[in-house]
Order: structure tokens, then C-alpha cells, then sequence
């Protein structure tokens, strides 16, 4: 079974990875993480285990989402002998998108906890479903750096957009986005605001409802990861 499916890929490539300008998109098929998101997708899913699937899902994503990460080589002394081993080359910035990306943080900061968190405050009006920031803790430069935007929900795409904004405006040249459900709503508003940003998911669903909410989707992953 393929691990992942990339939906839209470096067509003048054909190989994984960055390429200036394009943008590719990476459905993660892995079994277990499609475990995990029928798990969250359940309407009758308590909190306290949409939380522990939720965490485990994103896990698997960014297993998939770091994959290219370039390493530097070091030197390791074993008990018995000098060997070769490997380093992230780069600095890692996790920028969960309040309130639910920090429900993906909690899953993933266990695997690299050296990384530096960046929280981006935005939430959908009710009402016109567009992004307001409410709160920004960036770190003075993040040019250096490999950045994680997390959010569970693409919908309009509005959040990501404004999150991949600031993120730039701080100086990120390295955005790399992980969403458990998007569609092709808010993926079409990424390629046309960051066109530079991949995106890697577990499923693309088929679009909104007249609240803009993803259709099947989970619902207000927020909500459901709070228990608000
Ligand atoms: C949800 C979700 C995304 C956003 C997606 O957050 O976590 O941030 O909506 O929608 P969009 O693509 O149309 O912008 P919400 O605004 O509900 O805030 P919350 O995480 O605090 O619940
Ligand atoms: N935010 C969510 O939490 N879910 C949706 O389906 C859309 C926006």
C-alpha cells in the first residue's frame, strides 16, 4: 500500500521535495494514521480520546512532513568504536495556529523537543468565516529555521494564509504546512497566497458547508480537542 499519495507533485521533477515556487501536496495514507482519523472524525469520539488520537495522528504527519529535512554528519563515540551519525542541519520552529494546533503540538514536540514553539492567535469570525489575529509570540528570526505551521482544519484557508503571512513577514523562508483534514477550498487559497508553502494532510475532503465548516470533516476540531 502506498505510504502517501502526492496529489499534486513536482510535475517537471517528479521527485519529492522543495522545489522553488511549487507547491506540493502530500496525502498521507498510512494506515494507522487513517486509523486515527476515522477516530476524530466519529461524532460520538469523547474528548479525552479525540485528544490522544489527535496526537497520534499528527505524529504520523510529521514523520511524513520531515522526511526531506536536510542532517549534517557528526562524529559518535559508541562503547566500542568511533562511527558516523546525523544532526538536523537547521534549527525546527513548531507554529501551532491557537486554539487547535496546539492539540497537534502535544503529539509532536515529544520528537523533537529542542524545537522552538512560535504561537499565531487567529480565530474564524462566526459570522463572515474570516481570520482575526489576536495574538502573535514569534521569535525575532526564524530565516534560519524549518517551519511547522500546524492546524488541524484547512477550510477556507483563511487562518493559514494569515499564519503563513506573519511567519514570513518574521523572516520564515521555510514553511511547511500539516493539517489532519483539508479541502480543496483552502488548499486553492494556499497555492494562491503561498504558492511556496507544501502542505501535507490526511485527507482532502470534498468542501464546505454554507458555514464554511470541511464537509465530512470533524466538526470544531477546538471545540472537540477542548471539550468547550
Ligand atoms: C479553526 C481551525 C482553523 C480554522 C480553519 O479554528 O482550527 O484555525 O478554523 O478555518 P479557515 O481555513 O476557514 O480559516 P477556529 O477559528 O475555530 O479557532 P479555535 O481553534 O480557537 O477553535
Ligand atoms: N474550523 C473547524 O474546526 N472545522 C471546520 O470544519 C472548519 C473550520
Amino acid at each position: 500500500m502506498n505510504v502517501t499519495a502526492v496529489v499534486e507533485n513536482f510535475a517537471s521533477t517528479g521527485k519529492r521535495g522543495r522545489v522553488s515556487g511549487m507547491q506540493p501536496v502530500v496525502v498521507v495514507q498510512h494506515p494507522l494514521a487513517q486509523c486515527h482519523l476515522a477516530a476524530i472524525r466519529a461524532a460520538d469520539t469523547p474528548s479525552h480520546e479525540f485528544r490522544r488520537h489527535l496526537n497520534h495522528l499528527a505524529r504520523l504527519l510529521f514523520f511524513e512532513a520531515s522526511r526531506e529535512l536536510p542532517m549534517r554528519e557528526i562524529s559518535v563515540q559508541t562503547p566500542l568504536k568511533q562511527t558516523q551519525g546525523a544532526q538536523l542541519a537547521r534549527p525546527l520552529v513548531f507554529a501551532p495556529i491557537l486554539r487547535a494546533g496546539l492539540g497537534m503540538l502535544d503529539g509532536i514536540l515529544p520528537l523533537a523537543p529542542e524545537a522552538v514553539v512560535a504561537h499565531v492567535g487567529i480565530r474564524r469570525n462566526e459570522e463572515t468565516a474570516l481570520p482575526q489575529a489576536y495574538y502573535a509570540n514569534l521569535p525575532a528570526s526564524l530565516s534560519a529555521a524549518d517551519v511547522f505551521l500546524l492546524d488541524p482544519m484547512l477550510a477556507t484557508g483563511g487562518s493559514a494564509c494569515e499564519a503563513a503571512r506573519q511567519l514570513k513577514e518574521a523572516g520564515a523562508v521555510r514553511i511547511t504546512m500539516i493539517c489532519v483534514v483539508s479541502c480543496p477550498e483552502g488548499l486553492a487559497a494556499m497555492k494562491l497566497a503561498h504558492p511556496d508553502v507544501a502542505i501535507i494532510t490526511a485527507a482532502v475532503d470534498a468542501g464546505l458547508n454554507d458555514r464554511c465548516y470541511i464537509v465530512p470533516g470533524l466538526g470544531d476540531a477546538g471545540d472537540r480537542y477542548f471539550g468547550t
